[in-house]
Order: C-alpha cells, then structure tokens, then sequence
C-alpha cells in the first residue's frame, strides 16, 4: 500500500497530492491569479508565489487525505519541461522533504503525468492507446504503448493548441489565461460564423502560427470597419475559432488513429478542458465506433494528482532518482 506525495509547480499552479495505493485522496491546487494584471505568466513571480504556496498546500494535500507525513513512503515530483525557475522550487521541497524523511525520489516528466491522469479512477484505457496532448506549451499525438513507453507521432511545428487559444483571446482583449473565457463565449455563439483557414501540413504535424496572423488581420481588418465589431460579435468570433482549432487537432487525430489501427483515444492537458474539443472527440468517436477517454475537469490542467498516479506505476517499477537530479525546462519522453 504504497503511500506517495505527489509535487507540481512546473508553471503556475502549485499543487501537492496524496496517492494512497493508486488511489487519489487529495488533490489541492494553488492558482496564481499575480500574473492576470500581465496578460501572461511572468515566471519570476510565479517562482516566487510557488515559494510561498509550497508548504501550505503540502499541508493541506495531507490534511485532505488524513494522511500523516510521517506515512508517506515516496515523494514524486515533476522534473520538466517547464519554467526552470518553478520547477525548481518544487524539486527542492520534494528533496528536501525526501531527505528528511530517508523517503525514495520519483522524477516525473510533466507531459507523461497529463497522459497517465488517464489511470485515476475506474476507468482507463488499455494499451495501446493514442492521447492527444494539448496544453499550453505542447500539441502532440502521443502513442502510449505502455506506462512509460510513449511516442510522439505528431507534434506542433510552431504554436501550441493553448497558445493559439490564449493569443486570439489577447487579440480580443479578453484578460489571461483566454482558454476557458473562450470556451465560455463560444457556448453562445455560432461557430459557423466566420470560416477560419485549415493549415495544409503534411503528415500528423500541427501548425497553429498561421491561423493565429489569420485571426489577428481578421480582427484588426473588421474593427478598422467597425470599431464595436469585436464587442458585438465576441461569442461567433469565440465559437469560429474554438471550432477551427478543434477541427485541427480532430482531423490529425483521426488521420493517426486509422494509420495505426487504434480504437481507444484520450485527451490530455489544460486545452482538453475545452467543451467544443471535448464533444468533437465524443462524436469522432461515436461516428468511428472508437472510445474516448476525456479527464475530469480538474485532472485537465495542471494538478499533483497527475504526478502522484505516475509516481505510484514507478514506485511499483522500483525506479527511483537520486538526490543529485536537476529539473529541466525541456524534456523529451
Ligand atoms: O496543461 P496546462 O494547465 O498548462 C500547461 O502545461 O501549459 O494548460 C494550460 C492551457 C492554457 O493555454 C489555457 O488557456 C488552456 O490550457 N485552457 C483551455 C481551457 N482551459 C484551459 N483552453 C480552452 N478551453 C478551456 N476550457
Ligand atoms: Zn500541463
């Protein structure tokens, strides 16, 4: 009965979590809403917060789970890719907190940890599965032969799906991150409104960079029209673009799942919080006679629990980091 703290700071959200023999007990996030006023994560003030929340939501991550400190038999901790400077505060309260306590270390890759957030609760895909990936900073099609033997078979040339979400909401002057307040301004829209370009990329590729300068000359050629355009139009130009970036991603999916012969499809990362992605996936999947696995909301974004259920499958590997081991702001599967 393996008992794990999980730690997450690799951007703006501090999160610690209990996994009492893979099962979640808690789950605390700590959001920081500093960086709203700068349209953006800064990331010397999100090191800074991270400082801050660490303790308090370790304590509370326990306090949830009725888990005393002293019971814990492994601390896992995310590694990268991320902000250096945030993973640093979290991989130095978990070897500390390891070495305190003469407790093992587990080194997670943050990208994998989204994918395995896929083996909290009952119901879980088999292998091989494909997962698509779509955060703020990755747009990958990942095939997930085993729990730590993955493949990216496609990938973002340029923007990531999230950074194409939060850019179009910056250019309508909506406040970060723009994600979730497009998703909620497209619940009300029509998202046949305005026909936004499919990028041509050979292969399971992604190219977001070009859909982005589409909407920005769409937008600024409209307002110089009419200066109330973005005002008056902001849940159809929400719906359109939400609609296009999810026809993008849904296409590539399909094309990669009949290329690999695979029935089972996931979703994983912030943008799979995305209601149009979200029901496009059901009904890709209800049309092909494929099942889809989508996260509860709040396994989604960022979160410890993902880290803590990826640390509970290598604790049962036996594989553990030593106390030398350094965060990296990039990381490969
Ligand atoms: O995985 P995540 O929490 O952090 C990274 O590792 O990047 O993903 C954050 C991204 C942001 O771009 C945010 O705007 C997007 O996920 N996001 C959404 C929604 N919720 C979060 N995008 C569209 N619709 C949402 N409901
Ligand atoms: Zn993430």
């Amino acid at each position: 009965m393996p008992v794990i703290l999980g730690i997450e700071s690799s951007c703006d959200e501090t999160s610690a979590s209990v996994c009492v023999d893979g099962r979640i007990l808690s789950n605390v996030i700590a959001n920081q809403t500093i960086h709203e006023a700068y349209g953006g994560v800064v990331p010397e003030l999100a090191s800074r917060v991270h400082q801050q929340n660490i303790v308090p939501a370790v304590q509370q991550a326990l306090l949830n789970a009725k888990v005393n400190k002293n019971d814990i038999d492994a601390v896992a901790f995310t590694r990268g890719p991320g902000l250096l400077g945030s993973l640093l505060v979290g991989v130095s309260f978990a070897k500390a907190f390891a070495l305190a306590k003469n407790l093992p270390l587990i080194d997670i890759n943050h990208m994998q940890a989204h994918i395995l957030a896929h083996f909290i609760g009952d119901h879980n895909p088999s292998f091989p599965f494909l997962c698509l990936t779509v955060s703020g900073g990755h747009t990958q099609i990942v095939l997930v032969k085993d729990y730590f033997d993955m493949e990216v078979i496609g990938q973002t040339l340029d923007d990531a799906a999230g950074e194409a979400m939060d850019k179009t909401s910056k250019i309508l002057g909506l406040p970060y991150p723009g994600g979730p307040l497009i998703d909620k301004y497209a619940r009300q829209g029509n998202p046949e409104a305005y026909a936004f370009p499919e990028p041509q990329i050979p292969g399971l590729d992604f190219s977001f960079s070009g859909l982005k300068t589409a909407i920005l000359y769409f937008i600024r050629d409209n307002v110089a029209q009419n200066p109330d355009f973005i005002s008056q139009n902001l849940p159809d130009i929400c719906a359109s673009v939400e609609k296009r970036i999810a026809t993008i991603l849904l296409n590539k999916l399909q094309k990669a799942a009949q290329a690999h012969g695979i029935k089972q499809i996931a979703l994983a990362g912030g943008v799979s919080a995305n209601t149009g992605l979200r029901e496009g996936l059901q009904a890709l999947c209800a049309k092909n006679g494929w099942e889809s696995f989508i996260p509860k909301m709040e396994y989604c974004t960022d979160n410890a629990a993902m880290i803590a259920i990826a640390g509970y499958y290598k604790y049962l590997k036996g594989e553990f980091a030593g106390q030398e081991i350094a965060p990296l702001a990039r990381m490969i599967f």
